[in-house]
């Protein structure tokens, strides 16, 4: 299948560029979402010949809903919506100010509510689609203090798509909603997040090497060839995710253990995203 028109948020960088590109050049016909025109202008120029830049906040409804109906105009439908526009900051949960909780809840869930409830209309009038969040594996495992907020932004996206995955299953079985949660990727992210911020393995979870955004792209087109509830995009998540629910206080003590002595390279600072 190589027709669909899929929707991606966040497609002027990093994650949401590669999964353009790699849509693109499967002939699959790509609508982009995110706020830099001219960088959304050039990920579409590199994603196949029908690609469509549509400047978007995604913060802002009334955008998400005009993304939404600039898609149906041009190509008469939408198959699939990635909500996978997002940005994060470095905060620990007793310093972060009210703008900055406001300010990463809307960008990571209500953007996320925002395409869910726009393109859910045109999906049960067809009986058919696919919405795909992206979310983080610090969305299921908060290993990363300074991450707080953004975490807990990651869980409700989490929470959120099971619910609505929930609500359709009955019903409209057609549609299927899938969580994505990758790990460390190599993205403009980091930078964002924490200026001066570099990617690096994280070494002391005595895990897990760097994705670059094309791997994590794959895996999110594998998702969209064959739709599941959750993907992890590490192969390392799946053993950290049990040995944090057996016991949650012991992954803690031990991973404090292990934080101690890598102190001083970026701060300390875990490169798990
Ligand atoms: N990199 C990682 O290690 C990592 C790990 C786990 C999960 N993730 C998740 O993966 C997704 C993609 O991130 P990335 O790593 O590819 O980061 P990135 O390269 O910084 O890309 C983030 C994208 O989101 C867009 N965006 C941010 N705020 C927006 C807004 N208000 N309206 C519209 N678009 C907005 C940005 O576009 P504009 O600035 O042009 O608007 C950009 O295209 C995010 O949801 C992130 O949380 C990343």
């Amino acid at each position: 299948m190589a027709d669909r028109v899929v929707v991606i948020t966040g497609a002027s960088s990093g994650i949401g560029a590669a999964l353009a590109r790699q849509l693109g050049k499967r002939g699959e016909r790509v609508v982009l979402g995110a706020r830099r025109g001219e960088l959304l202008r050039k990920v579409a120029a590199e994603s196949g010949p029908d690609a469509l830049a549509v400047v978007t906040d995604v913060t802002k409804r009334a955008e998400v809903e005009r993304l939404r109906d600039e898609a149906i105009k041009k190509f008469g439908r939408v198959d699939v919506w990635v909500n996978n526009a997002g940005s994060s900051i470095t905060r620990n949960t007793e310093a972060i100010t009210d703008e900055d909780a406001r300010m990463i809840f809307d960008v990571v869930v209500m953007s996320v509510l925002y395409g869910v409830q726009s393109i859910l209309p045109h999906f049960k009038a067809r009986g058919e689609g696919h919405i795909v969040n992206v979310s983080s594996f610090l969305g299921r495992v908060p290993l990363i203090p300074y991450r707080s907020i953004y975490s807990a932004c990651k869980s409700a996206v989490n929470v959120l798509s099971a619910n609505l995955r929930m609500d359709l299953g009955a019903s409209y079985p057609r549609i299927r909603v899938s969580v994505v949660m990758p790990g460390i990727v190599d993205t403009p992210y980091h930078e964002v997040a924490g200026p001066g911020l570099k990617v690096r393995a994280g070494g002391y979870l005595g895990t897990t090497r760097v994705e670059s955004a094309d791997e994590v792209a794959s895996k999110i087109v594998e998702v969209i060839d064959r739709p599941v509830a959750e993907a992890y995009t590490s192969p390392s998540s799946i053993g950290l995710v049990e040995s944090y629910f057996k016991d949650v206080g012991a992954f803690e003590e031990n991973l404090a253990k292990r934080r101690q002595g890598t102190e001083g390279d970026n701060q300390g600072r875990s490169q798990y995203r």
